[in-house]
């Protein structure tokens, strides 16, 4: 049942590659995307002046990178709001917004609450789900299905890819309606996001250095995570992992942050993550989160480090460094997150814990 593996954790980790390929199967076509699906009339989308991604937890985390994409290349401003906080704030909401509700199971009370608000104040609501025939995509006005398969263990894996994944086709569909990209733009996004599946497997095969690394952590009471632009949620995302299954204090910080605070966590042999953008991305982005990692190490950190191939500059500061393969700045969550799942899944095994089932925690969580 769990294909060889210790956990239903690890194995749905290790399906990954087909997760991803699984969420574009049959939605790009000769350099259009397709997605017969979107049961919104196009005249609705093109009308949108605002979305509103409501989602809780990790499907949250894939709504923050969403947020990075849709603003790019659709210019929609986008907000992601953790569905619980959205409900009770009385939000502006118009039928000119579109909310996207994020969620794995369909099932979570928060997350509906929030969309039939939505709804109730006129705005159609795109689910992105991976449990057919749930109560969110029922509801919804249009529904985009993960196809990522049954995901067992409670920690949220292969679904946060395939979650990631779906946003990216929303994003560039609405691109594609409303005429914000041009056709080949769109078509060499696509063709890009095509090679991830191969990307992120070359990530699970070079696992094994983490797994390594878990290990010899295994009684480290703290962790952070930093990361900046996408690699911000991917911070969040790596934080969330390692507290819900490994019981470890852990916490998330956009980079540039840490001067207004955080650094003043870091001491001697503190470890830290730290997820860094290609060289080749956005001007100074990498510049700068390879002074964060010169800072924290100043002061005495250990510093765990996520770069792509070939970007030697983060060498001289590092004490790990973990590769992934070169993508697009806004397509690099797909693999700078795995190392993270890898190393949370392997450490709690490693401390002897139900990776699958930790304590307190609720594959769906149906109540409010
Ligand atoms: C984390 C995790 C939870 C869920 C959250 C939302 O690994 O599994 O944070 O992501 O409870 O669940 P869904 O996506 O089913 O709405």
């Amino acid at each position: 049942q769990k294909g060889g593996h210790d956990s239903f954790m690890a194995k749905e980790i290790h399906e990954q590659a087909t997760a991803v390929a699984d969420t574009l199967r049959g939605r790009i076509e000769s350099g259009k995307l397709h997605l017969d699906e979107m049961s919104i009339d196009p005249s609705v989308l093109r009308s949108v002046d605002k979305i509103i991604v409501v989602a809780c937890g990790t499907a949250a985390n894939a709504g923050n990178v969403a947020k990075y994409a849709i603003e790019h290349w659709c210019r929609i401003p986008t907000e992601v709001e953790l569905a619980h906080e959205f409900r009770y704030r009385d939000p502006i909401v118009t039928e000119k917004t579109l909310v996207v509700a994020i969620s794995q199971s369909g099932e979570t009370m928060d997350t509906l609450m929030a969309m039939r608000h939505a709804q109730e104040q006129g705005a159609k609501v795109v689910a992105i789900c991976n449990t057919h025939g749930s109560t969110i995509p029922r509801e919804a006005d249009a529904a985009l299905y993960l196809h990522v398969g049954p995901e067992i263990a409670v920690a949220s894996t292969k679904a946060y890819l395939g979650q990631i994944t779906a946003c990216y086709l929303l994003g560039l569909y609405l691109a594609q309606v409303r005429g914000n990209l041009y056709p080949d733009e769109i078509a060499a996004l696509m063709e890009d996001l095509d090679q991830l599946p191969a990307q992120v497997q070359r990530v699970l095969d070079d696992a094994e250095q983490v797994g390594d690394l878990a290990r010899a952590m295994a009684d480290v009471s703290s962790v952070l995570f930093l990361g900046r632009h996408v690699g911000y949620p991917t911070a969040l995302e790596g934080a969330l992992k390692l507290k819900e299954i490994a019981y470890i204090h852990a916490e998330g910080f956009a980079a540039g942050e840490l001067k207004h605070g955080p650094i003043a966590l870091v001491e001697e042999g503190q470890p830290v993550f730290v997820i860094v953008p290609s060289p080749r991305g956005r001007d100074s982005l990498h510049s700068k989160v390879v002074s964060n990692i010169q800072e924290v190490r100043a002061r005495g950190a250990r510093t765990l480090v996520i770069a792509e191939d070939g970007d030697d500059d983060v060498l001289p500061y590092s004490d790990v460094v973990l590769r992934v393969p070169a993508t697009r700045t806004l397509f690099a969550p797909l693999l700078t997150v795995i190392p993270l799942q890898i190393f949370a899944c392997e450490l709690a095994a490693a401390k002897g814990l139900d990776v699958d089932q930790p304590r307190n925690l609720a594959k769906s969580v149906t109540v409010e």
